[in-house]
């Protein structure tokens, strides 16, 4: 009968359909207003009556077999897409996770923060002031007038301002403090900041960081300097620590030492970090000389102080154990992430 071959066509059709499309298209034909389906049940009328029952029987079970298959063919289609889905956009769970870097704290910043927080817990305030300083408080405000042999142990960076230069030290926050202070006693301040000179090699680099301390009070003597930098020197590389002081020159102080502590690398035995010497230089201090105080607006008749400038970068060095003060500045990431993170507290 021809309805039967009718629905084997149009399965076979659906069959090869792999598409929503290609599937309408097929319902398009039989079903749609001129489908072959439609156009048949239609001539229905032009036939004699004993046909036309059966025929409408045959043509109606066939649209109902033929609507039934495309639906199946629709479903079917669905359901594969889906899987298609499902294995294109799987997630595989078990890859690693993408680790963001983190940040760390340069180790200049770690060592500051350290050496202030032993200063703030003594009872010093913290100050600061500019990079770009005058002459007045950089040099002649400490006794270091024009010509001073003693500036050229400090080659500047000028500017383009006459009279200004950036500034070599942070000890004219000596004179800055003072004058803050208006004459009241005690006196005692850090100030940590940045400073400039015209040295570039392995153990020194044209911008650096200090940090100055200044006490004045009455009867302040080297015993207070002394026990004050012991206990720095502690606190930077161990309480095992010894420091030693040197007699030097500084047109600042009077009398003028340079700062030793014992080799953090050896103990003092004598390595390759401190040459054989189980000693390592790092600050110069000493007590404030009377010109100082005068230019400060205190009278050295009646009170007295001690000072000191500490390289921080020197002291990260020998924390950290590197022998090229540049690396603090280059920003390599493969050098910097070795430090800050913090487990041994720094
Ligand atoms: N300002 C001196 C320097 O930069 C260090 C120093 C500070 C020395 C305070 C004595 C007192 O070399």
């Amino acid at each position: 009968m021809e309805t039967a071959s009718w629905l084997e066509e149009i399965q076979a059709a659906l069959q090869a359909a792999s598409s929503w499309g290609e599937v309408e298209a097929i319902r398009v034909a039989w079903l749609g207003r001129r489908g072959r389906i439609t156009e048949a049940l239609r001539g229905l009328g032009r036939l004699p009556a004993e046909e036309r029952r059966s025929r409408g029987q045959a043509l109606n079970a066939l649209r109902q077999a033929a609507e039934a298959a495309i639906s199946s063919r629709l479903e079917a289609l669905k359901a594969e897409a889906e899987l298609a889905a499902l294995a294109r956009e799987r997630l595989d769970m078990s890859w690693p996770g993408v680790v963001p870097r983190v940040g760390r704290l340069h180790p200049v910043t770690r060592v500051r923060q350290l050496v202030e927080d032993v200063f703030l817990r003594m009872g010093f305030s913290m100050v600061g002031g500019p990079e770009v300083e005058s002459l007045w408080y950089n040099f002649e405000a400490l006794n270091m007038p024009e010509n001073h042999p003693a500036r050229d142990m400090q080659d500047s960076f000028f500017v383009n301002v006459p009279g200004m230069v950036l500034r070599t030290q942070t000890s004219p926050m000596q004179i800055r403090a003072m004058e803050a202070a208006q004459g009241r006693l005690p006196v005692r301040i850090i100030a940590t900041g940045r400073v400039y000179r015209r040295d570039d090699d392995a153990t020194h680099v044209p911008m650096f960081t200090q940090m100055e301390a200044l006490v004045i009070d009455r009867e302040i003597g080297m015993a207070d300097l002394k026990g004050t930098l012991l206990l720095l020197g502690r606190a930077l590389f161990g309480p095992e620590t010894q420091i030693r002081l040197r007699p030097s020159y500084f047109p600042f102080t009077e009398p003028s030492a340079e700062v030793d502590v014992t080799c953090a690398n050896c103990h003092g035995s004598g390595c390759r970090v401190c040459k054989e010497t189980g000693w390592l230089e790092i600050l110069g201090a000493g007590m404030v000389h009377p010109t100082v105080l005068r230019n400060g607006g205190y009278d050295p008749d009646q009170v007295s102080g001690f000072a000191f400038g500490l390289g921080l970068e020197r002291v990260a060095m020998i924390r950290y154990r590197f022998d090229d003060l540049r690396l603090l500045y280059q920003n390599d990431w493969r050098f910097l992430q070795q430090f800050g993170r913090g487990e041994d507290g720094w």
